[in-house]
């Protein structure tokens, strides 16, 4: 069968890493999707710069125009504009979109996936919520048939890795903020991260998954570890406590209504806590659903890597018609 033309859309930390396993796997994509793929090229806005393990020949700053000539579009640029557009670009013409842009999904989300519906092209976005960890398809597909009651975890890997070396190996704050951004951790804003605005979009997605009601960035309950203070991790030790930062989801009846709540907040737990285990850059979820009972998923949330295993994933499913 003909090849599928894939254009990459970034090649930074998530980017470069789908460009170089693109290649590596290429035999191994190519039975899975049960055609070659092919990169068609890779956007970036600075193309004289070069990057580890993608063909600087492919890299191209005129997005649209590859946009334009791909059966399947991956964007790891993040931001809302331009991506927004070219992804509906995409989608209007019935191509399939793969995404790790957790604030743009957050954010706009159910007017993309009405786009994509219309024009029976999918929408997926399983690298945008806890990178390597497959939340996306057990929340959406392999629990479809539970009642979920609630999610709690911790889903940002940047703010867990400072948290867990503050707290841990006595690294000052700061300093752990610069090797979180070392290992391609923190988002190209890291405010995102430290004000829990990062993991405010992945539950925010996670809730609207697991309950197919309207959820927004605006619902969540927010804040964030930069507010923290010396005395608050020296409290905490003090108690035989581990403060990490929990994201949480749980349907509620209050007020006679069917609603979600959603929160983001640092939290002070025993240290013999499921999310209290959680060391560097690991992310755990337990989703707690009426017959599965209690389930926990755990694993590398954050970086090149980690990120682009999922992005390979929904390329196959893409590829396959999924
Ligand atoms: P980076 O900042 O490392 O990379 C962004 C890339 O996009 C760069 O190559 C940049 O080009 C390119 N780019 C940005 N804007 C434009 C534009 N207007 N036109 C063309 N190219 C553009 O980000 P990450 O790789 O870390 O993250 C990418 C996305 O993946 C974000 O949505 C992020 O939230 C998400 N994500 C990241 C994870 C991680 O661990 N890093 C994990 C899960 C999701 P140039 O290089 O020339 O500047
Ligand atoms: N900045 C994000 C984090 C990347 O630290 O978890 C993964 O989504």
């Amino acid at each position: 069968p003909a090849a599928l033309r894939v254009a990459l859309l970034g090649a930074g930390t998530v980017g470069a890493s789908v460009a170089r396993l693109l290649g590596e796997r290429a035999e191994l994509l190519a039975a899975r999707a049960g055609r070659p793929l092919e990169l068609a090229g890779v956007a970036v806005r600075d193309t004289g710069r070069v990057r580890d393990g993608v063909d600087p020949a492919l890299l191209t700053d005129d997005v649209e125009g590859l946009v334009e000539r791909a059966d399947l579009v991956v964007e790891v640029m993040g931001g809302l504009e331009p991506a927004r557009g070219l992804i509906e670009r995409a989608l209007r013409r019935g191509v399939p979109v793969v995404t790790a842009n957790k604030q743009l999904i957050a954010q706009q989300g159910p007017q993309l996936q009405a786009v994509a519906d219309e024009h029976g092209a999918g929408l997926h976005y399983e690298a945008a919520v806890m990178a390597a960890v497959p939340v996306m398809a057990v929340v959406g597909e392999s629990l479809a048939g539970d009642e979920i009651a609630s999610i709690s975890g911790i889903v940002n890997g940047s703010t867990n890795y400072v948290l867990d070396l503050v707290a841990r190996k006595g690294v000052p704050f700061e300093e752990a903020v610069r090797q979180a951004g070392e290992l391609g951790y923190l988002e190209a804003d890291p405010t995102e991260d430290l004000e829990g605005l990062d993991a405010a979009a992945k539950i925010v997605i996670l809730a609207r998954t697991a309950w197919d009601l309207p959820v927004s960035m605006e619902d969540v309950q927010r804040q964030g570890i930069t507010g923290l203070t010396d005395a608050d991790f020296e409290q905490a030790a003090a108690h035989g406590s581990v403060i990490k930062l929990v994201a949480s989801a749980w349907r509620s009846a209050a007020g006679g209504g069917d609603r979600v709540e959603v929160a983001v907040r640092p939290v002070a737990l025993p240290q013999d806590d499921p999310l209290a285990q959680a060391r560097e850059g690991t992310n755990v979820l337990i989703v707690e659903a009426r017959s599965a009972g209690s389930l926990r998923l755990q694993g590398a949330g954050a970086g090149g890597d980690a990120t682009a295993s999922a992005v390979l994933g929904d390329i196959v499913r893409a590829a396959r018609g999924r």
